[in-house]
């Protein structure tokens, strides 16, 4: 990412359209996994709330950029960026090959940690330790970094391994999956760096299990297998149907045949609360007299499974005919206590599973029909789970928070996860005690020579077990901190080469005497290391010499600066602009300065009686005319009296200002109670015209967003380059006018109001402004500022792309931000877009556009960006389209007819006083 990312709410905003665009564009979902729907609404509705009820979910899509993540529109997960969670690590993209429409999204990008042996994401859920999560991690290689060869590294689950990625080929996604009870609030999910390649992660998720159904509070479960027996879709189902999220592969097995249901099965009984859509389907032998039997080759001797299978009858029996069996796992009943399972038709779901684990390269299970029961065994639903080891203690806590606390507080990036565990990945710097399976404690810390600065964090007094510590060499200030005292163990303290000042502490000093504490304090001119500690008379003048020096000149400098300083400010005042000075003395003693000042009967000669009228807005009536030299004008003759006072202000502005996107002002007449403006001549006049109307140019998408950039251009010096700002504050599609060239152009300064950057905003007597561009929060508080004007002009933007008024007439008279909202969050751009750029146009372009308009309209004025932003997106836009063209041109070989000829960087305007109208 080149340039610079000022993450502020502009961009926040910005980032979430994006986000919602992107989504919207492909059409998202797994690469090999095709997610199921249940077109049932109440059942959806369900399991919202089940996963809503959970509360705290963490669904992270790595190396997502848009800062406000999305919603996966198949399987409605909200998806959030990375950045909260882990300070390390790129943001990559997958090659383009492997996107396809089935990926899901989140598997378009990776976080990938090219640095550092161990780089961690640390995810605090809601519901803190001692109870179980499901985690998934998810990882598809799809040749982000060119390398074409898929890496093998290391997933940890706090201090504990979790299992090792590998690939088979680039396109494979591999999804690991565990149950976890974390003993610390905090979970850290590692990747540590084998020899083979860069560690990188695709998405990250952590859930709440209400309930401890798989494992109780002293195991870590891995996932083995979870399978849906008999699937008729061949689809895999995981959130919405299941509550949980867990996801389910459709199986078949050999020699045996599909059920199913359409009923619904209602699993919210049992506590596993499995997703009806996978216990609709189930498996029976095919010949009736055979057994059920499943097997699964683990390769895994040592590994303790426990197995989880889920039962519903759901064929109609009859009055004569049960279904019952026994089920056997390596010829042993699978749960000891239950000698045959008997299930009846729509009778709650059952789930059989083995209290103790199984162990063993191989899983034979058999489902045996009971001698007298009529029909074979079937089966719906299964999970295997294996125990993880978890061995190893994380950090004593204590221990952690006081280094987290140092982390902050001197940003150390590459300490990362648990500071001891894994022994071998321990932080550099640092030194941890392992006793056993007891936490390890932190014993030494040498931050020596690392730039540190500020005073001595308290925090290190609280890393009890210290032994030793080495702050040497960096630049703290401050007096002798008197908090190590607290650390009993300690046995060196090294604080030499700082600029420590004070004393001392005197238990110190003891303990240094004595011989039990190894203590350097050399190098810090202020500190006192020999009592008595009060003024030192042999240091005071040589000391006293320097510091009245140093302070002299000190003074000397600051003097310079601040005269420097109040002469740049005070001697800048009118560069282009004057200040708002008061028009109170005559119009004339204003507009002495201008251009051209005509008299009336000028004014009747060059409109030649008024013969044409071209506009006529709130404030006059628009003339065409011509000047003497055949330059082509419009001529705004302002109707009232009472308009004067905005006679005055248009016309002072208009002579201020000067942008190639700014409606040029070429006089005015202001005489005998007659006022007029004369501006250039705009061909093709005002946007809202063009609009309305069947322009083909406007049929162009290229043609609609360089007129938007042009307009934000103009406003964007309005508020930037003109000081003091200038808020044109009715900025409207008939306000933005367009030349021969189509080079759009903002017009009416008539109710602009400058205002001073000083007070920031302006509280106005009265809103002033066109009903549908109105910025609601201007219009609720009167307070002014410049995003008044990026509001209206979010409304000019969604016309463009629509085609649409501000206010929709219609049955009911709707605003375009609420007939277009809808669509953008749902991603629907079909809908929105105008249907005469007949879908003629670069995709990502119009999202960009939409996503900034809808950026612009945000309700609060401080959620909408500011022009400054406005214009690089458009720009960036424009690029996408011409790009567009450009591939298109050159695919085809066919040289496109070029029906405009824009120019993003037309010469400057000033000279351009060629005829134009509004
Ligand atoms: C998901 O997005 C695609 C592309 O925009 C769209 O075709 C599809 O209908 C959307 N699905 C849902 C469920 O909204
Ligand atoms: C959804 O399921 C309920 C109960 O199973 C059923 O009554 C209803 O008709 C179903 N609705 C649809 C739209 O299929
Ligand atoms: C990649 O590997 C997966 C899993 O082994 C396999 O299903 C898939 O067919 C492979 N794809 C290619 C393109 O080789
Ligand atoms: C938890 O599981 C372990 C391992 O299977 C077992 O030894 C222990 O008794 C279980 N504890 C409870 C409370 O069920
Ligand atoms: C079913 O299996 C039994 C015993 O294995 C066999 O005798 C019978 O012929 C089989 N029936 C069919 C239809 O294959
Ligand atoms: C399971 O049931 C079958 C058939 O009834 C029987 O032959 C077998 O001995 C049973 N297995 C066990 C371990 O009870
Ligand atoms: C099957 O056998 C059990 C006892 O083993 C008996 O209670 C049941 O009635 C029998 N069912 C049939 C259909 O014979």
């Amino acid at each position: 990412m080149a340039g610079e990312f000022r993450c502020n709410w502009a961009w926040l905003s910005l980032l979430w359209f994006v986000s919602v665009s992107v989504f919207a564009i492909q059409e998202a979902d797994g690469k090999s996994i095709v997610l199921a729907r249940e077109k049932n609404s109440t059942h959806h509705k369900q399991a919202r709330r089940k996963l809503d009820d959970v509360g705290g979910s963490i669904d992270i899509d790595c190396g997502l950029l848009d800062v406000l993540g999305y919603t996966d529109n198949k399987t409605e997960i909200p998806y959030k960026t990375d950045s909260e969670y882990i300070d390390t690590g790129e943001d990559r993209e997958i090659s383009i090959e492997f996107i396809s429409e089935n990926l899901e999204r989140t598997y378009r990008n990776v976080r990938s940690f090219p640095e550092g042996k161990r780089n961690c994401y640390t995810l605090r859920h809601p519901e803190g330790r001692n109870t179980v999560y499901l985690l998934r991690a998810s990882f598809l290689y799809g040749n982000y970094d060119g390398l074409d060869q898929p890496p093998k590294f290391d997933l940890y689950i706090g201090v504990n391994k979790w299992d090792t990625i590998t690939f088979d080929n680039a396109s494979q996604i591999v999804i690991k999956e565990i149950l976890h009870v974390p003993p610390m609030d905090v979970v850290h999910v590692c990747l540590l760096k084998t020899d083979k390649g860069t560690p990188f992660i695709s998405a990250l998720q952590m859930r709440h299990l209400h309930n401890s159904i798989y494992t109780n509070k002293s195991q870590t479960l891995a996932l083995y297998k979870r399978l849906d027996f008999g699937s008729t879709t061949n689809e895999i189902v995981r959130f919405e149907e299941d509550a949980y999220d867990r996801i389910w592969l459709p199986y078949n097995l050999p020699h045996c045949k599909s059920l199913s249901t359409g009923l619904n099965i209602d699993s919210l009984n049992n506590a596993y609360r499995l997703p009806s859509t996978v216990m609709r389907t189930a498996v029976t032998p095919t010949n009736g007299s055979d057994p059920l039997e499943v097997q699964f080759d683990t390769g895994d001797p040592i590994s303790k499974f426990y197995v989880y299978m889920h039962f519903a009858e759901i064929e109609e029996l009859l009055e004569n005919e049960q279904r019952e069996f026994n089920i056997t796992l390596n010829g042993k009943l699978l749960d000891g206590s239950l000698n045959y399972v008997v299930l009846r038709y729509l009778d709650l779901t059952k789930t059989i599973h083995n209290p103790q684990p199984i162990t063993g390269p191989n899983l034979w299970f058999s489902l045996n029909k009971k001698e007298n029961s009529t029909l074979p065994p079937i089966l719906n639903a299964m999970e295997i789970y294996f125990e993880k080891d978890s061995y190893q203690e994380p950090t004593d806590q204590e221990d952690v928070n006081a280094i987290m606390d140092i982390k902050k507080a001197y940003t150390i990036k590459s300490w990362q996860g648990d500071p001891c565990a894994p022994m071998s990945f321990s932080w550099d710097r640092l030194d941890c005690s392992f006793n056993g399976y007891h936490a390890p404690r932190i014993i030494k810390l040498d931050l020596s020579s690392s730039n540190l600065s500020g005073t001595i964090s308290e925090s290190f007094s609280m890393l009890k077990s210290l032994e030793n510590l080495d702050l040497s060499n960096n630049g703290f200030t401050g007096s002798f901190p008197d908090f190590f005292i607290h650390l009993q163990h300690l046995k060196t303290l090294n604080l030499s080469g700082n600029k420590l000042s004070g004393e001392i502490p005197l238990p110190l000093k003891e303990r240094s005497d004595n011989g039990s504490l190894l203590l350097s304090v050399d190098g810090n001119p202020d500190l006192c290391q020999q009592a008595p500690c009060k003024e030192d008379k042999s240091t005071f003048p040589l000391h006293a010499v320097i510091a009245i020096i140093s302070s002299l000149v000190l003074f000397i400098v600051l003097c310079i600066l601040v005269r420097i300083i109040w002469r740049r400010k005070y001697s800048k005042k009118p560069v282009h602009l004057t200040a708002n000075q008061p028009v109170t003395s005559h119009e004339e003693v204003v507009l002495k300065s201008s251009n051209t000042q005509f008299t009336y009967s000028q004014i009747v000669d060059i409109t030649n009686n008024f013969e044409k009228m071209i506009g006529k807005g709130g404030s006059g009536t628009v003339y065409h005319g011509s000047l003497s030299d055949d330059t082509q004008v419009a001529v705004k003759l302002l109707s009232s009296a009472e308009s004067c006072r905005q006679f005055q202000t248009e016309a002072e502005l208009l002579m201020r200002v000067h942008h190639r996107n700014l409606a040029s002002f070429l006089g005015y007449c202001n005489e005998g109670g007659h006022t007029a403006i004369i501006y250039e001549f705009m061909a093709y006049g005002n946007l809202e015209k063009c609009l309305s109307g069947s322009m083909k140019k406007l049929s162009s998408w290229k043609n609609r967003i360089q007129i938007a950039v042009d307009a934000a251009q103009g406003l964007e010096y309005l508020h930037h380059g003109c000081k003091p700002p200038i808020v044109h504050r009715d900025v409207k599609t008939s306000n933005i006018l367009l030349n021969e060239k189509m080079q759009a152009k903002v017009a009416d300064f008539g109710f602009s109001k400058s205002f001073s950057t000083e007070s920031e905003s302006h509280i106005s007597t009265g809103v002033i402004g066109t009903f549908g561009y109105l910025d609601p929060d201007y219009y609720s508080s009167y307070r002014l500022t410049e995003k008044s004007d990026v509001y209206s002009f979010g409304i000019v933007l969604l016309e463009l792309i629509t085609g649409q008024r501000a206010i929709i007439k219609g049955q009911e008279n709707t605003h375009i931000v609420n007939w277009a909202t809808p669509f953008v969050e749902r991603g629907d751009l079909r809908q929105i877009v105008d249907s005469r750029l007949q879908g003629d146009f670069d995709f990502g372009s119009v999202w960009k556009a939409v996503e900034a308009a809808i950026a612009c309209v945000s309700p609060t004025s401080i959620q909408r960006p500011t022009m400054s932003y406005i214009v690089p997106e458009l720009k960036e836009s424009l690029e996408m389209e011409l790009a567009r063209e450009q591939k298109s041109r050159d695919s085809y070989g066919k040289k496109l007819k070029s029906n405009s000829s824009f120019d993003t960087h037309v010469v400057d305007l000033e000279a351009a006083s060629g005829p134009e109208a509004r």
